[in-house]
């Protein structure tokens, strides 16, 4: 009888959870208000309906959505589960990145943030989702366009939803094309009103937003021009399973873009009270070797200490999209992880008057930042 019940078991569990192939069968299932979700790297996704995935949200279950790129990825080469070591120069520009450091403002990081909090909240299907990523997108063009910059390039990506995600390329001068990215992501959420709930998120992550966004205005007001492509995200869609950087992730794999490293910002803001004020390093799911040179430039360039956390775990940010597709990648967090971690996130209460945010310990990311593109792309 056993072996039975688990054959019918099995059998009925195949039937219902067979992966789809065809993109008719993805788009049926989607139209039905399904989702593709993938939980862990080893097992197959399996379909949810939008309410599960939204309780998976509220439980801190995190996933894959791959129900928009899946099709695609089994197209690509596979690099799930390959570790590569990449080999990356030790810091070696400190007299130029030193120059421009105090150049990186907490006044201007904290008027952007300003801004972006001032949304209701900027989930991924709402108009203010939106609206706040055209503002990022008016607020960096006009950065370039007010240095006569014809070399940069602010491009809105779009999705099957309403935000989109950002890219802003300054060209590089020479003839290698190797591409330097720093990403953030630029959405939020008020988990248990997700649409239409007050979601500042201004730790998560409108502090890695406002960290990117002050580094590529003192790059370019500086002048700097760099000899590789360097390229600023700002992701769409991440806290409902890293949907936008998956878009792009696969997007650039599939069309054979040689990336050089990828640096993730995810909630830089908070430093809990009464602790020891340190940069926390993710150890799972990123290229040991770029978080080795992770390790210098906070070395080089913060005052502050870094320290290992204990694993993030499977998709925890969207530099997991990338290191699913076999691209090296980097992960500083505000702090020891899980223990000294922002608790406020995901609702109401995530602005900059809370308790522990400070906009000081974020200007520490602002600088590891600005020290990776300038050593990178020089
Ligand atoms: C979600 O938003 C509503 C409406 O703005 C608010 O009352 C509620 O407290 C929020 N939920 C959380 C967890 O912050």
């Amino acid at each position: 009888m056993k072996l039975t019940i688990g054959f019918v078991l099995a059998a009925f569990l195949a039937f219902t959870q067979a992966i789809p192939v065809s993109k008719s069968e993805i788009q049926e299932k989607a139209v039905q208000g399904l989702r593709l979700l993938q939980f862990e790297e080893h097992l197959d996704p399996v379909w949810k309906t939008e309410d599960e995935r939204l309780d998976y949200i509220r439980k801190n279950v995190n996933f894959f959505d791959v129900t928009e790129t899946w099709e695609l990825e089994q197209s690509l080469p596979q690099t799930q589960g390959l570790t590569a070591l990449a080999t990356y120069a030790p810091p070696s520009h400190q007299t130029a990145v030193n120059a421009l450091l105090p150049k990186l403002s907490t006044t201007s990081m904290s008027s952007y943030l300003a801004s972006l909090t001032a949304f209701n909240n900027r989930y991924y299907t709402s108009s203010t989702g939106q609206q706040a990523s055209v503002y990022i997108q008016d607020t960096l063009r006009a950065i370039a366009s007010a240095a006569g910059r014809s070399d940069i390039t602010v491009t809105a990506f779009k999705h099957s939803w309403a935000q989109t995600s950002t890219i802003v390329r300054i060209a590089g001068t020479s003839s290698d094309q190797a591409v330097t990215i720093l990403g953030a992501h630029m959405d939020s959420i008020n988990s248990s009103s997700p649409s239409s709930g007050r979601a500042p998120g201004a730790d998560d992550d409108g502090s890695g937003t406002v960290n990117l966004m002050e580094v590529f205005k003192v790059l370019v007001q500086s002048g700097f021009k760099p000899s590789t492509p360097l390229e600023f995200m700002f992701y769409a869609a991440e806290e409902v399973g890293l949907l936008g950087s998956q878009a792009i992730a696969t997007s650039y794999k599939s069309s054979g873009k040689s990336v050089k490293a990828v640096l993730q910002l995810d909630m830089t803001g908070y430093q809990r009270p009464g602790t020891t004020e340190v940069i926390g390093i993710m150890p799972d799911f990123v290229d040991a070797g770029l978080t080795t040179f992770l390790r210098q430039l906070i070395t080089s360039y913060s005052r502050l200490q870094a320290v290992t956390n204990s694993a993030c775990g499977y998709a925890c940010s969207d530099h997991a999209s990338w290191n699913r597709q076999g691209f090296p990648t980097a992960l500083p967090f505000e702090g020891s992880y899980p223990s000294n971690s922002n608790p406020v996130i995901h609702s109401s209460s995530d602005t900059i008057s809370a308790s522990g945010f400070s906009i000081t310990h974020s200007l520490e990311f602002a600088k590891v930042a600005l020290g990776f593109a300038y050593e990178l792309t020089v």
